[in-house]
């Protein structure tokens, strides 16, 4: 990884981790899209309903950073293996434990440790018992191939700098007929880079999107079908937050059984 790949990724991580303290401390965290702070705009658009927020512990509400709700899309069934790329504090691995239920199973998986004691602690407020959190990068998810039934993610791959690798990788970790629901920001197809750094930071979720095109293109290099890419709400000028929905064919061989780029950094948590 290039030096400067290096040096972004470091600020996503600082960022995220002021984010997991500022909740720890009482703070209303929100980033995505705005500065770390309580008067930026909510780029869920409101997609998780009161019921759902009401039943998690408030922190993991409050840590909600995402910018939609891929639960909404996922239809999780009981028993299914889920993994949520980029967990942050949590909110959407507590939603899928009590979908899949006691004989199914959540991973989420956090490079930023703060995060991920922020969703451990969340965890067991809440009492689940089938989830375990995972500390690495999404470029190189630390589980074997063919292990999860769906991938669920919330405005996390647009911060990547190696979005061909999460795309690899979440194809190698899917089992056959495995699918995807995941929440991002993505940019109308006309705008340059140039043009969707001038909307916002790559920390806060805009510079570094993906257009609907680059989505899928990548999507399809690393092998999915059944390719959909829907905006649900606008995230800046000519941006938009989008649900994506992708399957791993059932007839699909994977070669590589563990990641590409060792994740010695990762380890588990939890
Ligand atoms: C915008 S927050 C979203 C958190 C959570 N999905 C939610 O909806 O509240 C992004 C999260 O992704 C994590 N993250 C960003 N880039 C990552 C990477 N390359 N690998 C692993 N985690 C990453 C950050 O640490 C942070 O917790």
């Amino acid at each position: 990884m290039s030096e400067q790949a290096r040096e972004l990724r470091e600020q996503v991580r600082e960022r995220y981790a002021q984010a997991a303290v500022r909740v720890s401390t009482g703070a209303v965290a929100s980033c995505c899209g705005g500065g770390c702070s309580s008067e930026v705009p909510d780029l869920t658009g409101g997609l998780y309903d009161e019921g759902e927020r009401s039943s998690l512990p408030a922190e993991a509400v409050l840590a909600s950073l995402g910018c939609g709700n891929p639960l909404a899309v996922a239809e999780l069934r009981e028993g299914e293996t889920v993994l949520d790329l980029g967990s942050g504090g949590g909110i959407d691995v507590l939603l899928s434990a009590r979908r899949v239920g006691p004989a199914g199973k959540v991973y989420g998986l956090d490079m930023t440790e703060e995060m991920l004691a922020l969703a451990q602690a969340n965890a067991e407020k809440a009492g689940a018992t089938n989830v375990d959190f995972l500390k690495g990068h999404i470029e190189a998810i630390p589980l074997p191939a063919n292990r999860v039934d769906v991938i669920i993610s919330n405005c996390v791959i647009n911060l990547s700098v190696d979005k061909p690798a999460v795309f690899a990788e979440m194809f190698r970790v899917l089992k056959p007929g495995g699918r995807l629901g995941i929440s991002d920001v993505v940019a109308e197809d006309q705008l340059t880079a140039a043009e969707r750094a001038e909307r916002g930071e790559y920390t806060g979720c805009i510079a570094g999107a993906l257009s609907f095109a680059e989505y899928r293109a990548g999507l399809a290099e690393a092998g999915f079908t059944g390719i959909e890419i829907t905006p649900t709400h606008e995230a800046a000028e000519n941006m938009h937050s989008a649900i994506v929905r992708a399957t791993k064919p059932e007839d699909a061989v994977v070669r590589r059984e563990l990641p590409l780029v060792s994740s010695t950094e990762g380890g588990c948590c939890g």
